[in-house]
Protein backbone atom coordinates (compact mmCIF):
# COMPACT_ATOMS: atom_id res chain seq x y z
CA UNK A 1 0.00 0.00 0.00
CA UNK A 2 1.37 3.27 -0.75
CA UNK A 3 0.48 6.18 1.48
CA UNK A 4 0.03 9.88 0.97
CA UNK A 5 0.22 12.57 2.55
CA UNK A 6 -1.38 15.53 1.51
CA UNK A 7 -0.44 18.51 3.66
CA UNK A 8 -0.24 21.96 3.31
CA UNK A 9 -0.17 24.45 6.56
CA UNK A 10 -1.76 26.93 4.38
CA UNK A 11 -5.68 26.52 4.15
CA UNK A 12 -7.61 26.70 0.75
CA UNK A 13 -5.61 25.39 -1.09
CA UNK A 14 -6.60 22.29 -2.36
CA UNK A 15 -6.18 19.35 0.04
CA UNK A 16 -9.27 17.98 0.42
CA UNK A 17 -9.94 18.19 -3.19
CA UNK A 18 -7.07 16.17 -4.18
CA UNK A 19 -7.56 13.91 -1.30
CA UNK A 20 -11.32 13.21 -2.69
CA UNK A 21 -11.03 13.58 -6.22
CA UNK A 22 -7.45 11.68 -6.81
CA UNK A 23 -9.18 8.98 -4.68
CA UNK A 24 -12.26 8.92 -7.15
CA UNK A 25 -9.94 8.89 -10.06
CA UNK A 26 -7.82 6.17 -8.21
CA UNK A 27 -10.79 3.79 -7.62
CA UNK A 28 -11.77 4.52 -11.23
CA UNK A 29 -9.09 3.22 -12.32
CA UNK A 30 -9.27 -0.35 -10.54
CA UNK A 31 -7.52 1.06 -7.23
CA UNK A 32 -8.53 0.03 -3.81
CA UNK A 33 -8.56 3.38 -2.06
CA UNK A 34 -8.42 4.80 1.77
CA UNK A 35 -9.17 7.87 2.46
CA UNK A 36 -8.06 8.85 5.85
CA UNK A 37 -9.46 12.29 7.16
CA UNK A 38 -7.28 13.55 9.90
CA UNK A 39 -8.77 16.97 10.00
CA UNK A 40 -10.91 18.11 12.67
CA UNK A 41 -13.12 20.02 9.71
CA UNK A 42 -14.43 16.93 8.60
CA UNK A 43 -14.51 17.99 5.11
CA UNK A 44 -13.06 15.38 3.39
CA UNK A 45 -15.74 13.20 5.26
CA UNK A 46 -18.23 15.82 4.06
CA UNK A 47 -17.15 16.06 0.29
CA UNK A 48 -17.29 11.35 0.66
CA UNK A 49 -21.04 12.37 1.22
CA UNK A 50 -20.68 11.47 5.32
CA UNK A 51 -22.46 13.39 8.10
CA UNK A 52 -19.51 13.42 10.53
CA UNK A 53 -22.09 14.72 12.84
CA UNK A 54 -23.95 11.55 12.33
CA UNK A 55 -21.06 8.40 11.83
CA UNK A 56 -21.09 6.38 14.99
CA UNK A 57 -17.23 6.26 15.52
CA UNK A 58 -14.38 7.94 14.10
CA UNK A 59 -10.27 8.18 13.81
CA UNK A 60 -10.33 10.06 17.51
CA UNK A 61 -11.37 6.37 19.05
CA UNK A 62 -8.55 5.20 17.08
CA UNK A 63 -5.78 7.76 17.75
CA UNK A 64 -6.91 8.66 21.39
CA UNK A 65 -5.10 6.19 23.44
CA UNK A 66 -2.98 3.54 22.08
CA UNK A 67 -4.67 0.20 22.27
CA UNK A 68 -7.30 2.10 19.68
CA UNK A 69 -4.99 0.98 16.85
CA UNK A 70 -7.12 -2.44 16.42
CA UNK A 71 -10.66 -0.53 15.89
CA UNK A 72 -9.13 1.07 12.61
CA UNK A 73 -11.57 -1.76 10.53
CA UNK A 74 -14.30 -1.01 12.80
CA UNK A 75 -14.70 2.59 11.66
CA UNK A 76 -14.26 2.49 7.96
CA UNK A 77 -16.98 3.64 5.77
CA UNK A 78 -17.68 2.31 1.97
CA UNK A 79 -18.54 5.37 0.38
CA UNK A 80 -18.03 4.32 -3.13
CA UNK A 81 -16.77 1.21 -5.06
CA UNK A 82 -13.37 1.18 -4.43
CA UNK A 83 -13.28 4.07 -1.66
CA UNK A 84 -13.11 3.53 1.82
CA UNK A 85 -13.28 6.49 4.34
CA UNK A 86 -11.87 6.55 7.84
CA UNK A 87 -13.99 9.80 8.65
CA UNK A 88 -12.99 12.42 10.92
CA UNK A 89 -15.58 14.57 13.30
CA UNK A 90 -15.27 17.72 15.38
CA UNK A 91 -14.05 15.95 18.92
CA UNK A 92 -10.29 15.06 16.40
CA UNK A 93 -10.08 18.95 17.86
CA UNK A 94 -9.34 17.97 21.26
CA UNK A 95 -7.14 15.16 19.99
CA UNK A 96 -4.54 17.69 19.06
CA UNK A 97 -4.03 18.40 23.03
CA UNK A 98 -4.40 15.10 24.19
CA UNK A 99 -1.41 13.94 22.07
CA UNK A 100 0.49 17.29 23.21
CA UNK A 101 0.32 15.59 26.90
CA UNK A 102 2.30 12.35 26.05
CA UNK A 103 5.28 10.83 25.54
CA UNK A 104 7.09 12.16 22.01
CA UNK A 105 7.67 8.97 19.72
CA UNK A 106 4.19 7.14 20.99
CA UNK A 107 1.82 10.49 20.24
CA UNK A 108 3.50 11.02 16.42
CA UNK A 109 2.69 7.18 15.62
CA UNK A 110 -0.54 6.84 16.27
CA UNK A 111 -1.97 6.56 12.89
CA UNK A 112 1.14 4.22 11.23
CA UNK A 113 -0.16 1.47 14.03
CA UNK A 114 -3.74 1.99 13.15
CA UNK A 115 -2.48 1.33 9.34
CA UNK A 116 -0.49 -1.31 10.20
CA UNK A 117 -3.57 -3.20 11.53
CA UNK A 118 -5.28 -2.82 8.23
CA UNK A 119 -7.55 -6.09 7.25
CA UNK A 120 -8.25 -5.06 3.89
CA UNK A 121 -5.95 -4.54 1.43
CA UNK A 122 -5.60 -1.08 -0.35
CA UNK A 123 -2.92 0.34 -3.22
CA UNK A 124 -3.31 3.69 -1.56
CA UNK A 125 -3.96 5.40 1.27
CA UNK A 126 -4.37 9.00 1.11
CA UNK A 127 -4.52 10.91 4.21
CA UNK A 128 -6.12 14.41 3.91
CA UNK A 129 -4.20 17.00 6.70
CA UNK A 130 -5.32 20.21 8.60
CA UNK A 131 -3.92 23.39 7.56
CA UNK A 132 -1.06 23.47 10.25
CA UNK A 133 1.79 21.36 10.76
CA UNK A 134 0.65 20.31 14.37
CA UNK A 135 0.53 16.56 15.90
CA UNK A 136 -2.00 15.32 13.48
CA UNK A 137 -0.11 15.93 10.23
CA UNK A 138 2.97 14.50 12.53
CA UNK A 139 1.20 11.41 12.41
CA UNK A 140 0.09 11.69 8.96
CA UNK A 141 3.64 12.09 7.37
CA UNK A 142 4.85 9.39 10.30
CA UNK A 143 2.33 7.16 8.25
CA UNK A 144 3.22 7.98 4.84
CA UNK A 145 6.26 7.29 2.35
CA UNK A 146 5.04 10.12 0.17
CA UNK A 147 3.76 13.47 0.50
CA UNK A 148 1.58 15.70 -1.87
CA UNK A 149 1.75 19.58 -1.07
CA UNK A 150 -0.98 20.92 -3.12
CA UNK A 151 0.34 25.02 -3.94
CA UNK A 152 -2.09 27.39 -5.19
CA UNK A 153 -1.07 29.09 -8.38
CA UNK A 154 -0.11 32.34 -6.61
CA UNK A 155 2.92 34.52 -5.81
CA UNK A 156 2.53 34.05 -2.18
CA UNK A 157 1.84 30.60 -1.78
CA UNK A 158 5.48 29.77 -2.99
CA UNK A 159 7.05 31.67 -0.24
CA UNK A 160 4.89 29.55 2.01
CA UNK A 161 5.72 26.28 0.52
CA UNK A 162 9.48 26.65 1.09
CA UNK A 163 9.33 26.80 4.85
CA UNK A 164 6.58 24.02 4.55
CA UNK A 165 9.31 21.74 2.75
CA UNK A 166 12.20 22.45 4.99
CA UNK A 167 9.69 21.65 8.01
CA UNK A 168 8.83 18.58 6.51
CA UNK A 169 12.94 17.63 5.86
CA UNK A 170 13.86 18.19 8.96
CA UNK A 171 10.98 16.02 10.19
CA UNK A 172 11.27 13.12 7.91
CA UNK A 173 14.97 13.53 9.13
CA UNK A 174 13.80 12.97 13.33
CA UNK A 175 11.36 10.38 12.40
CA UNK A 176 13.90 8.55 10.26
CA UNK A 177 12.29 7.84 7.15
CA UNK A 178 12.38 8.81 3.98
CA UNK A 179 9.20 11.14 2.66
CA UNK A 180 9.19 11.43 -1.64
CA UNK A 181 7.46 14.77 -1.63
CA UNK A 182 5.60 16.50 -4.78
CA UNK A 183 4.19 19.45 -5.58
CA UNK A 184 1.01 19.86 -6.96
CA UNK A 185 0.15 23.31 -8.87
CA UNK A 186 -3.67 23.57 -7.89
CA UNK A 187 -6.65 26.49 -8.73
CA UNK A 188 -4.50 27.60 -12.15
CA UNK A 189 -6.45 29.96 -13.91
CA UNK A 190 -4.87 29.65 -17.29
CA UNK A 191 -6.60 32.62 -18.29
CA UNK A 192 -4.94 35.19 -16.30
CA UNK A 193 -1.07 35.97 -17.08
CA UNK A 194 -0.39 36.25 -13.42
CA UNK A 195 -1.34 32.98 -13.02
CA UNK A 196 0.56 31.58 -16.38
CA UNK A 197 3.87 33.09 -14.96
CA UNK A 198 3.52 32.08 -11.41
CA UNK A 199 3.23 28.30 -12.57
CA UNK A 200 6.32 28.97 -14.83
CA UNK A 201 8.25 30.09 -11.22
CA UNK A 202 6.86 27.44 -9.56
CA UNK A 203 8.19 24.95 -12.35
CA UNK A 204 11.24 26.62 -12.48
CA UNK A 205 11.71 26.24 -8.80
CA UNK A 206 10.79 23.16 -8.14
CA UNK A 207 11.72 20.94 -11.35
CA UNK A 208 11.20 17.66 -10.52
CA UNK A 209 9.44 17.80 -7.42
CA UNK A 210 6.79 19.14 -9.28
CA UNK A 211 3.80 16.84 -10.99
CA UNK A 212 3.52 17.76 -14.39
CA UNK A 213 -0.10 17.46 -13.96
CA UNK A 214 -1.99 21.08 -13.17
CA UNK A 215 -5.20 21.54 -11.61
CA UNK A 216 -7.52 24.12 -12.84
CA UNK A 217 -9.88 25.99 -11.38
CA UNK A 218 -12.99 24.17 -12.11
CA UNK A 219 -16.58 25.19 -10.45
CA UNK A 220 -17.64 21.02 -11.17
CA UNK A 221 -14.98 20.38 -8.53
CA UNK A 222 -17.31 22.71 -5.81
CA UNK A 223 -20.69 21.40 -6.70
CA UNK A 224 -18.87 17.68 -6.35
CA UNK A 225 -18.00 18.40 -2.66
CA UNK A 226 -21.31 19.69 -1.76
CA UNK A 227 -22.80 16.44 -3.71
CA UNK A 228 -20.85 14.45 -1.71
CA UNK A 229 -19.16 12.66 -4.60
CA UNK A 230 -15.61 12.77 -6.19
CA UNK A 231 -15.87 14.66 -9.61
CA UNK A 232 -15.07 11.60 -11.53
CA UNK A 233 -18.52 10.46 -11.38
CA UNK A 234 -20.37 13.49 -10.64
CA UNK A 235 -19.25 15.24 -13.71
CA UNK A 236 -16.81 12.89 -15.63
CA UNK A 237 -16.15 15.40 -18.87
CA UNK A 238 -15.34 18.42 -16.80
CA UNK A 239 -11.70 20.02 -16.58
CA UNK A 240 -11.43 19.04 -13.07
CA UNK A 241 -11.97 15.34 -13.63
CA UNK A 242 -9.75 15.35 -16.48
CA UNK A 243 -6.66 16.91 -13.86
CA UNK A 244 -7.48 14.53 -11.28
CA UNK A 245 -7.48 11.49 -14.02
CA UNK A 246 -4.20 12.77 -15.50
CA UNK A 247 -2.49 12.92 -11.19
CA UNK A 248 -3.65 9.51 -10.97
CA UNK A 249 -2.06 8.37 -14.11
CA UNK A 250 1.15 9.97 -12.95
CA UNK A 251 0.88 8.34 -9.54
CA UNK A 252 0.39 5.09 -11.01
CA UNK A 253 3.20 5.91 -13.03
CA UNK A 254 5.57 5.65 -10.60
CA UNK A 255 3.93 2.97 -8.81
CA UNK A 256 5.92 0.05 -7.36
CA UNK A 257 4.42 -2.77 -9.02
CA UNK A 258 1.05 -4.27 -7.88
CA UNK A 259 2.84 -7.29 -6.86
CA UNK A 260 5.23 -5.57 -4.80
CA UNK A 261 2.50 -4.52 -2.46
CA UNK A 262 1.99 -7.94 -2.00
CA UNK A 263 5.12 -8.99 -1.07
CA UNK A 264 5.41 -7.94 2.84
CA UNK A 265 8.88 -9.54 3.32
CA UNK A 266 11.51 -11.20 1.69
CA UNK A 267 10.80 -13.96 0.67
CA UNK A 268 7.46 -14.17 3.02
CA UNK A 269 4.11 -12.84 0.79
CA UNK A 270 0.67 -12.55 1.75
CA UNK A 271 -2.14 -11.77 -0.39
CA UNK A 272 -5.64 -11.56 0.85
CA UNK A 273 -8.86 -12.44 -0.14
CA UNK A 274 -12.16 -10.89 1.32
CA UNK A 275 -15.84 -11.91 1.01
CA UNK A 276 -18.28 -11.78 4.06
CA UNK A 277 -20.19 -14.64 2.04
CA UNK A 278 -17.55 -17.14 1.86
CA UNK A 279 -17.31 -19.56 4.12
CA UNK A 280 -13.69 -22.21 3.15
CA UNK A 281 -11.60 -20.14 1.07
CA UNK A 282 -8.03 -22.00 -0.13
CA UNK A 283 -5.17 -21.33 -2.85
CA UNK A 284 -3.71 -23.25 -5.00
CA UNK A 285 -0.65 -22.55 -7.51
CA UNK A 286 2.33 -23.61 -9.61
CA UNK A 287 3.92 -23.29 -6.56
CA UNK A 288 2.19 -25.83 -4.57
CA UNK A 289 1.65 -27.85 -7.33
CA UNK A 290 -1.92 -26.58 -8.06
CA UNK A 291 -2.67 -28.27 -4.68
CA UNK A 292 -5.68 -25.98 -2.79
CA UNK A 293 -3.69 -24.49 0.42
CA UNK A 294 -0.92 -27.42 0.08
CA UNK A 295 2.35 -25.79 2.54
CA UNK A 296 -0.16 -22.72 3.09
CA UNK A 297 -0.28 -21.08 6.17
CA UNK A 298 -4.09 -19.38 6.46
CA UNK A 299 -5.27 -16.65 9.16
CA UNK A 300 -9.36 -15.34 9.00
CA UNK A 301 -10.30 -12.52 10.43
CA UNK A 302 -13.19 -10.38 10.09
CA UNK A 303 -13.82 -6.85 9.95
CA UNK A 304 -17.43 -5.41 10.74
CA UNK A 305 -19.18 -7.66 7.98
CA UNK A 306 -16.33 -8.44 5.72
CA UNK A 307 -14.40 -11.71 6.23
CA UNK A 308 -10.86 -11.62 5.56
CA UNK A 309 -8.39 -14.47 4.11
CA UNK A 310 -4.75 -14.21 4.46
CA UNK A 311 -2.66 -16.74 2.56
CA UNK A 312 1.13 -16.34 3.98
CA UNK A 313 2.91 -18.26 1.24
CA UNK A 314 6.90 -18.66 1.33
CA UNK A 315 8.55 -18.42 -1.83
CA UNK A 316 11.34 -17.80 -3.43
CA UNK A 317 12.21 -14.77 -5.88
CA UNK A 318 10.21 -15.45 -9.34
CA UNK A 319 6.83 -15.47 -10.90
CA UNK A 320 3.92 -17.73 -9.79
CA UNK A 321 0.20 -18.03 -11.02
CA UNK A 322 -2.69 -18.78 -8.49
CA UNK A 323 -5.91 -19.19 -8.13
CA UNK A 324 -8.15 -19.33 -4.87
CA UNK A 325 -10.71 -21.94 -4.48
CA UNK A 326 -13.69 -20.05 -2.45
CA UNK A 327 -16.31 -22.80 -1.28
CA UNK A 328 -15.09 -25.34 -3.98
CA UNK A 329 -15.11 -22.74 -6.55
CA UNK A 330 -11.89 -21.56 -8.35
CA UNK A 331 -11.19 -18.10 -9.10
CA UNK A 332 -8.61 -15.31 -9.80
CA UNK A 333 -7.65 -12.95 -7.47
CA UNK A 334 -10.49 -10.07 -7.23
CA UNK A 335 -7.77 -7.51 -5.62
CA UNK A 336 -5.08 -8.38 -8.40
CA UNK A 337 -4.82 -6.51 -11.71
CA UNK A 338 -2.47 -8.91 -13.11
CA UNK A 339 -3.40 -12.13 -14.51
CA UNK A 340 -2.87 -14.37 -17.24
CA UNK A 341 -5.01 -16.74 -19.61
CA UNK A 342 -3.61 -20.04 -18.48
CA UNK A 343 -3.38 -23.64 -20.81
CA UNK A 344 -6.80 -24.12 -20.69
CA UNK A 345 -8.44 -20.36 -21.02
CA UNK A 346 -8.99 -20.01 -17.78
CA UNK A 347 -7.44 -16.92 -16.03
CA UNK A 348 -4.53 -17.09 -13.72
CA UNK A 349 -3.51 -14.48 -11.23
CA UNK A 350 0.32 -13.31 -11.20
CA UNK A 351 2.54 -12.94 -8.33
CA UNK A 352 5.98 -11.57 -9.18
CA UNK A 353 8.53 -11.73 -5.99
CA UNK A 354 11.51 -9.88 -6.32
N1 LIG B 1 -9.37 23.40 -8.66
C1 LIG B 1 -10.38 23.99 -8.01
N2 LIG B 1 -11.32 24.68 -8.69
C2 LIG B 1 -12.34 25.27 -8.04
N3 LIG B 1 -12.52 25.23 -6.71
C3 LIG B 1 -11.62 24.56 -5.98
C4 LIG B 1 -10.51 23.90 -6.57
N4 LIG B 1 -9.77 23.32 -5.59
C5 LIG B 1 -10.40 23.60 -4.46
N5 LIG B 1 -11.50 24.35 -4.67
C6 LIG B 1 -12.43 24.87 -3.69
O1 LIG B 1 -11.69 25.73 -2.82
C7 LIG B 1 -12.08 25.54 -1.47
C8 LIG B 1 -10.87 25.07 -0.67
O2 LIG B 1 -10.43 23.82 -1.20
P1 LIG B 1 -10.07 22.61 -0.23
O3 LIG B 1 -11.11 22.44 0.80
O4 LIG B 1 -9.75 21.46 -1.07
O5 LIG B 1 -8.76 23.19 0.41
P2 LIG B 1 -7.98 22.66 1.70
O6 LIG B 1 -6.55 22.92 1.46
O7 LIG B 1 -8.39 21.29 2.03
O8 LIG B 1 -8.54 23.65 2.81
P3 LIG B 1 -8.29 23.50 4.41
O9 LIG B 1 -6.91 23.96 4.62
O10 LIG B 1 -9.32 24.37 5.03
O11 LIG B 1 -8.48 22.07 4.75
C9 LIG B 1 -13.20 24.53 -1.49
O12 LIG B 1 -14.43 25.22 -1.51
C10 LIG B 1 -13.01 23.79 -2.80
O13 LIG B 1 -14.22 23.30 -3.32
MG1 LIG C 1 -9.14 20.50 3.77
Amino acid sequence: MRSIAIVNQKGGCGKTTTAVNLAGSLALDGAQVLVVDIDPQAHATLALGIDPEVTEANLYEVLADEEGSALVNEILVEVAPGIHLAPSGIVLSALEQKLAAERAEARTERLAAALARLVRPYDYCLIDCPPNVGLLTFNALRAAGEVIVPLETSYFAIHGVQKLLETIALLSERLGHELEVRILPTLYDGRTRYARETLGEIRELFRDMCFDTVIRQNVKLREAARRGVPVGRYAPSANGAHDYAALSLEIAAVAPAADEALDSAARRVEVRFHDPAASDVRIAGDFNGWIPDKGVETRVESAGSDRVWTKVLSLAPGTYHYRYVVDGHWREDPDNPRSEAGPVGERNSVLVVR
